[in-house]
C-alpha cells in the first residue's frame, strides 16, 4: 500500500535524522547520551564557584571551567577545534591529559588535596568525551562562528608564569639563597651543632628563646627547614596582619614589607638605662637585628623582585608575555667589590654593574651579560655587591647552578657601571638601568671570582673608562 509505505519511509527518514540529532522539531529532540553527561557532569563544573583541579600549580590565569561553554555543542567544538580533543582515541584527548597534570606533582601532599575534584573532572570529561566521538553529529559540526573558542583569557606565556612551581623556583633563588644574611637570627635550622664555628651562634639563639619567649622565638624563625615552608609560612603570616604590624611580605605595596623594612632599618632607640625602645613593627620601623641590608642592595633587589611577581601572579595582573619579569637571576656567592670609589658617586648612591665575558671566537665582548650585582656606595667609598648570574641565551652555558649557587667560571670580563643618580630605582626597585645612566667600564683580564666577601674580585674606581 502507498500510503504505509511512505510513512514508513517518513518515519524511518525521522528516527534516522534523530539518530543524527537533527531532528526538525526541537522540543521533539532526543536527549542524546553525550548531553545527558553534559548536563549532569560538565555544567556542574562550569557553574561551581570553586575552583577547579588546576589551581594545585596554577595560582591564576588558569580553570578548567575557561573551556566550557554553556552549549554541549559548542564546547566540544570549542575543545576540538583547539587539539583538545582526540576524536580517534577519545582516551588521549589532550584535555584529559591537562586534568591528569595533578597526578606528577612531586608534592605528595598537593596530590592528596586535589584528588577527588581531579577524579571527579577527569570522571565527567572521559565519559563525555567518549560519549561525544561516538555521536557524528557532534563530529560533523562545523567550527564556531566566531572561531571564538573557549580558553583561558591569558596567554600561554603568563599561564606558564603563574605556576606554583615556577614561583618557589624564583623564591629559591631570589630569597631564600639570601637566608644566610639573616643567620641565626632568622634562620634557625642552619645551624649545625658540630660546626665549632656555630658555637656563638648557638648561644645568641638560646638568649633569644629566653628573653622572647617560645612564641616569639618561633615567629623569628622567618626562614624554615625548606624553602616551601618558608614561603608558605610568608604567605600565610601576611594574610591575616593585625592592624597593629605591617605584613611580612605586602602585596599592596612590596617596599611596605617586614621582611625588608625590618632588615634595612636601624636599632630602635637608646632608652636612658641604656636598653633599647621596643622595636617598631610600623612605620617607622626599627630592627633588634640592626641594619643587615641596604636599601637598593643585590638582595633588597631580588626581594622586592621576589614580592612583586608574587604579588602580580596572585593578582592575576599579568596580560601579555612582555610584562612578565625577567627572573633570571641565579645567585653566587661570588662577589665583586669596587675600592675608592669616583669622587661623584655620592655616599647611598646605587650602582648596578654588569659583568660580560670575553668571547674567544667571536674577539669580543658578549652583548649578552652573564652577571649582574647591585650595591650602594659606602661612606668608606666601596660598593660590594654578591653577583647574581644572568640566565640567556648566551650565558647558560658558562653557568653552573647546583639548586643552591651559580658559579661563574674564572676568566677575560668587562664590568660595566650605571650610576642611579636621577633615582630611578626610588620609584622601581626592580629596575635595570640602562644607557642614559651608563657610567664606565673596567676590564678585568683575568677574574678568579672566588667565592665569600672576603675574597671578593676587587677592582678599582679610579680604573672605570668613560666615553
Ligand atoms: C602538577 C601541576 C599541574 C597541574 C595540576 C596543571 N598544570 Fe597546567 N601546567 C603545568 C606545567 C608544569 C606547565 C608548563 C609546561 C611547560 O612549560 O612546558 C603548565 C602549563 C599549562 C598551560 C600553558 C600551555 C602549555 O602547555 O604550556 C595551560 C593552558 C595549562 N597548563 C592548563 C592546565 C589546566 C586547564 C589544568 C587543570 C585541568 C592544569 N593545567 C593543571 C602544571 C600543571
Ligand atoms: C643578629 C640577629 C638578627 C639578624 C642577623 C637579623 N635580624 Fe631580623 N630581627 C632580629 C630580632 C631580635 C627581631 C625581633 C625584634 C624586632 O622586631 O626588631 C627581628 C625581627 C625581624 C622581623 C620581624 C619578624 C616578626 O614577624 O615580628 C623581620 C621581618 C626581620 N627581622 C627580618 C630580617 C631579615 C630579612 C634579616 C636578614 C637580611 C634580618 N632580619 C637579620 C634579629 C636579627
Amino acid at each position: 500500500m502507498r500510503l504505509m509505505s511512505a510513512l514508513l519511509i517518513t518515519s524511518l527518514i525521522l528516527s534516522m535524522l534523530t539518530a543524527l540529532g537533527a531532528a526538525p522539531n526541537g522540543s521533539e529532540f532526543e536527549r542524546s547520551s553525550s548531553m545527558a553527561v553534559f548536563d549532569e557532569r560538565i555544567l556542574p563544573i562550569f557553574r561551581s564557584s570553586d575552583p577547579s583541579s588546576c589551581v594545585q600549580c596554577h595560582l591564576a590565569s588558569v580553570d578548567l571551567k575557561d573551556y566550557i561553554l554553556p552549549s554541549e555543542e559548542k564546547t566540544f567544538v570549542s575543545l576540538r577545534d583547539q587539539g583538545l580533543i582526540d576524536l580517534d582515541a577519545p582516551e588521549k584527548s589532550k584535555i584529559l591529559k591537562l586534568i591528569q597534570m595533578g597526578t606528577q606533582d612531586p608534592d605528595e601532599g598537593a596530590r592528596l588535596i586535589h584528588e577527588q575534584m581531579r577524579r571527579a573532572e577527569y570522571e565527567a570529561f572521559a565519559a563525555w568525551i567518549e560519549a561525544c566521538c561516538n555521536e557524528p553529529r557532534l563530529m560533523a559540526l562545523p567550527c564556531l562562528e566566531d572561531h571564538v573558542n573557549a580558553r583561558p583569557a591569558k596567554p600561554d606565556a603568563v599561564i606558564r608564569h603563574a605556576r606554583k612551581d615556577r614561583v618557589l623556583d624564583s623564591f629559591v633563588r631570589n630569597v631564600w639563597s639570601q637566608r644566610m644574611r639573616c643567620f641565626p637570627c632568622h634562620a634557625h635550622h642552619e645551624i649545625d651543632e658540630t660546626n665549632p664555628r656555630h658555637k656563638n651562634a648557638i648561644k645568641k639563639l638560646g638568649e633569644f628563646r629566653i628573653q622572647y619567649g617560645e612564641e616569639m622565638f618561633e615567629r623569628l624563625n622567618i626562614f624554615r627547614e625548606t624553602p616551601e615552608a618558608s614561603m608558605a609560612y610568608l604567605i600565610s603570616s601576611s594574610r591575616n596582619t593585625p592592624d597593629d604590624r605591617l605584613p611580612l611580605i605586602n602585596l599592596e605595596n612590596p617596599g611596605q614589607s617586614l621582611i625588608v623594612l625590618k632588615p634595612t632599618s636601624k636599632l630602635p632607640a637608646k632608652l636612658e638605662d641604656g636598653t633599647h625602645a621596643a622595636p617598631s613593627l610600623v612605620d617607622p620601623v626599627s630592627h633588634m637585628g640592626g641594619l643587615k641590608m641596604h636599601l637598593n642592595d643585590a638582595s633588597y633587589k631580588s626581594f622586592i623582585a621576589w614580592i612583586q611577581d608574587y604579588a602580580r601572579v596572585v593578582g592575576d595582573r599579568y596580560d601579555s608575555a612582555a610584562e612578565l619579569p625577567a627572573d633570571n637571576l641565579y645567585p653566587s656567592k661570588q662577589v665583586l667589590r669596587v675600592m675608592d670609589t669616583p669622587a661623584d658617586w655620592a655616599t647611598g648612591t646605587a650602582v648596578p654593574f654588569f659583568v660580560h665575558a670575553w668571547d674567544a671566537d667571536e674577539q669580543g665582548w658578549r652583548k649578552e651579560a652573564a652577571a649582574f650585582t647591585q650595591g650602594t656606595v659606602n661612606p668608606r667609598h666601596r660598593v660590594v655587591g654578591p653577583l647574581f648570574l644572568l640566565a640567556g641565551k648566551q650565558s647558560e652555558a658558562s653557568m653552573h647552578w647546583d639548586g643552591e649557587n651559580a658559579k661563574l667560571p674564572a676568566g677575560r670580563y668587562l664590568v660595566k657601571a650605571f650610576v642611579d643618580a636621577h633615582h630611578r630605582l626610588a620609584a622601581d626597585p626592580t629596575a635595570y638601568l640602562d644607557d642614559t645612566d651608563f657610567y664606565g667600564r673596567v676590564e678585568v683580564p683575568d677574574a678568579q671570582w672566588r667565592e665569600t666577601f672576603k675574597l671578593a674580585e676587587s677592582i678599582s674606581g679610579a680604573d672605570f673608562v668613560r666615553d
